[in-house]
């Protein structure tokens, strides 16, 4: 309680006593000699004990010590803000009811072991903006009662094993702004009762997963402005009772290891401003009683569809300050409790109902900063305006002319006709719709289509399957489709499909192939064996075909000319690979061997 009662005392509310203003170094010295030979129990006059009960307030006073005389029952001492430049020990050990001390911004670059020694009742230690830089063992011992620890803004380079040996009541250790290189893995070990430690702008370089296993109270874990490029599988294993895990600002984190949340239970989870480029789903995917998600902030493009479902319990997720061109329908399927997304300032220009499983269960929703078409797609969010709450500013139209710059807010509920319309998808007609290829050929049909929102265009093969963007059969990116290599079963009636949220159109093409070149022959399992050359080696249709063109027995010399050479030549060098390839070029009667560097790669080529 006396954390939240206590005053900040900045040395303008005080009356300061003029010569020591004045005549800073001899005077304050002169001063504080007198102060330390003084009797115990008074106030030190430097100090402001009038302000609070059983607080002495020593702020901004210069003072190169701890001032003596200090009232046996204090329970509040601020030291801030001074010239402290190391701490003995035992030298607070009378002050045995002491809740709260405050040395934030001194000069303060070693702590004996035992210079809190006797402070049996300290709730509060404050040492943030000091030049402390190793904490040995001992340091904090006889503070049984500390609750919270500040020791952020300090040179500590290291954490040792037993730092903080003693301090098993401590709930909450601030560590930021260090030169943190190192926690040694037994560094925390005592923490039993931590509930919050904040890592932030250190220079670890991997997360200290061996020394926070010992933290089995541990509820929320913040890491921020860290330069670490992995959480690798595992490393936060044994952190069971965490529930909140912030993970702020590494600027090299580019992924999530699958692994990496493995054996925790989180219900909040934040890695913002990092550079994931994709929702790390299978890192998430077994945290079921995860209720707020936050990945603001990242280069993340789009949500998926149905890929964040095991998350049953979501109810919110922030993704604002993203790269989101895209939320797929159904991409929070099976959120059933899902009521708040924040996707402001993104590059949508669409948010469709059917993302989610119950759009009228949605209270919150930040779209504002985005490139919304208003057609017939955002309909539904102009019919739910009243009811939703979108934060400071409501989402605008950049789109479609006549709607430029007006909010959502601002329409009435009977709309100008024109408003929040869409066409439906037709197929421009261009091109044969009937397409002769030889065997082997490449084929490319055009397709595209009309309509507002501008459709997508996809195809289907003759058998009914839809087609996708890989393949020796794709399509392309502007819509047309691809055969390579055409083969005699690639013929018959492709569909191009052009479709938009109002509509859809079709369009058949013919495929017919011509067979050219030589059928399947029958010797095409040839298994040869040759002279001087350990093993068989397989000839290919092709090779077969250079046969027959070549004619027999012109082949064969050329060929055992050429394996004799080849085996001479490779006997230092490594086996010689016994699959040929044959490259065919024309009908020529000479046969010649083309070797690369590496013996191993043999071709033969027709000259
Ligand atoms: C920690 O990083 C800062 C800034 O990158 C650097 O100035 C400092 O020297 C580093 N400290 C150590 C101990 O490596
Ligand atoms: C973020 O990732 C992209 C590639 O995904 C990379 O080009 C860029 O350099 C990364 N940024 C940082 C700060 O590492
Ligand atoms: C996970 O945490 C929730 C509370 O957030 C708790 O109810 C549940 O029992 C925990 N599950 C396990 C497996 O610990
Ligand atoms: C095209 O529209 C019809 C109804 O108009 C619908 O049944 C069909 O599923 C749609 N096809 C595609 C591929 O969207
Ligand atoms: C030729 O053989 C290949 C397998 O080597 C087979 O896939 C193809 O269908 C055959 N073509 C004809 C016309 O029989
Ligand atoms: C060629 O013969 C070898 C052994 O004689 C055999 O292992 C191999 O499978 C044969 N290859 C073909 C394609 O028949």
């Amino acid at each position: 309680k006396s954390i939240t009662r206590r005053l900040r005392i900045t040395s303008g509310m005080i009356p300061f006593p003029s010569p020591l203003i004045t005549f800073p170094t001899e005077i304050s010295l002169l001063f504080l000699f007198l102060l330390l030979g003084g009797s115990s129990g008074s106030c030190p006059t430097v100090c402001d004990c009038a302000s609070q009960p059983r607080a002495v307030l020593c702020a901004h006073r210069r003072l190169e010590a701890v001032p003596g005389g200090l009232p046996l029952d204090t329970e509040l001492l601020d030291l801030s803000r001074n010239r402290l430049w190391g701490l003995q020990r035992g030298m607070l050990s009378r002050l045995g009811l002491l809740r709260e001390l405050d040395l934030s911004y001194n000069q303060l670059s070693a702590l004996e072991p035992g210079a809190f020694y006797g402070l049996q009742h300290l709730l509060t230690l404050r040492l943030q903006g000091n030049r402390l830089r190793i904490l040995g063992p001992g340091v904090f011992s006889g503070l049984s009662a500390l609750t919270l620890l500040d020791l952020r803004l300090n040179q500590i380079v290291l954490f040792l094993d037993g730092a903080f040996g003693d301090l098993g009541s401590l709930q909450q250790l601030e560590v930021g702004d260090n030169h943190l290189v190192f926690v040694t893995p037994g560094a925390f070990a005592g923490l039993a009762k931590l509930s919050a430690l904040t890592l932030e702008r250190c220079n670890l370089s991997t997360v200290p997963g061996l020394a926070l296993t010992h933290l089995p109270a541990l509820v929320a874990l913040r890491l921020r402005e860290l330069d670490i490029g992995r959480l690798p599988a595992g490393a936060l294993r044994g952190l069971g009772q965490l529930k909140e895990l912030e993970i702020h600002h590494w600027p090299t984190l580019e992924a999530l290891d699958p692994g990496s949340l493995v054996g925790l239970n989180l219900s909040s989870l934040a890695i913002t401003r990092c550079n994931l480029s994709s929702v790390p789903f299978q890192a998430l995917h077994h945290l079921s009683f995860l209720r707020i998600l936050d990945l603001s902030q990242n280069p993340i493009s789009a949500i998926p569809a149905h890929r964040l479902s095991s998350l049953v319990r979501l109810q919110e997720l922030r993704l604002s300050g993203a790269c989101l061109t895209s939320i797929a329908a159904h991409a929070f399927h099976g959120l059933t409790a899902f009521h708040f997304l924040d996707v402001a300032d993104n590059a949508l220009q669409t948010l469709e109902e059917t993302a989610f499983p119950s759009p009228n269960k949605l209270v919150t929703l930040r779209l504002s900063g985005n490139p919304l078409t208003c057609d017939c797609r955002l309909l539904w969010l102009l019919r739910l305006r009243h009811h939703l709450d979108f934060g400071a500013s409501p989402p605008a139209c950049a789109g479609p002319q006549h709607v430029q710059g007006r909010r959502l807010s601002e329409f009435s509920d009977i709309l100008p006709p024109g408003h929040f319309t869409c066409k439906p998808a037709l197929v421009r007609k261009s091109g044969p719709r009937w397409v002769i290829v030889g065997e082997g050929g490449r084929a490319v049909f055009s397709c595209s289509g009309d309509g507002d929102p501008a459709p997508t265009v996809s195809w289907m093969r003759p058998q009914g399957a839809w087609l996708g963007r890989a393949g020796r059969v794709r399509v392309l990116e502007d819509g047309a489709l691809e055969i390579r290599s055409v083969q005699l079963r690639d013929r018959g009636a492709y569909v191009c499909v052009v479709s938009n949220v109002a509509g859809n159109d079709s369009l058949r093409t013919w495929l017919e192939v011509i067979q050219v070149g030589p059928p399947n022959g029958t010797l095409s399992n040839l298994n040869m064996t040759m002279p001087g050359i350990p093993g068989p080696f397989f000839l290919d249709s092709r090779g077969l075909a250079m046969v027959l063109a070549v004619g027999f027995l012109p082949f064969l010399t050329s060929v055992t000319l050429c394996f004799g050479l080849i085996a001479l030549w490779s006997k230092g060098k490594g086996r010689v690979r016994h699959h040929v390839t044959f490259d065919f070029v024309a009908p020529r009667p000479s046969v010649c061997c083309l070797f690369s560097e590496d013996p191993r790669e043999l071709q033969m080529q027709t000259l």
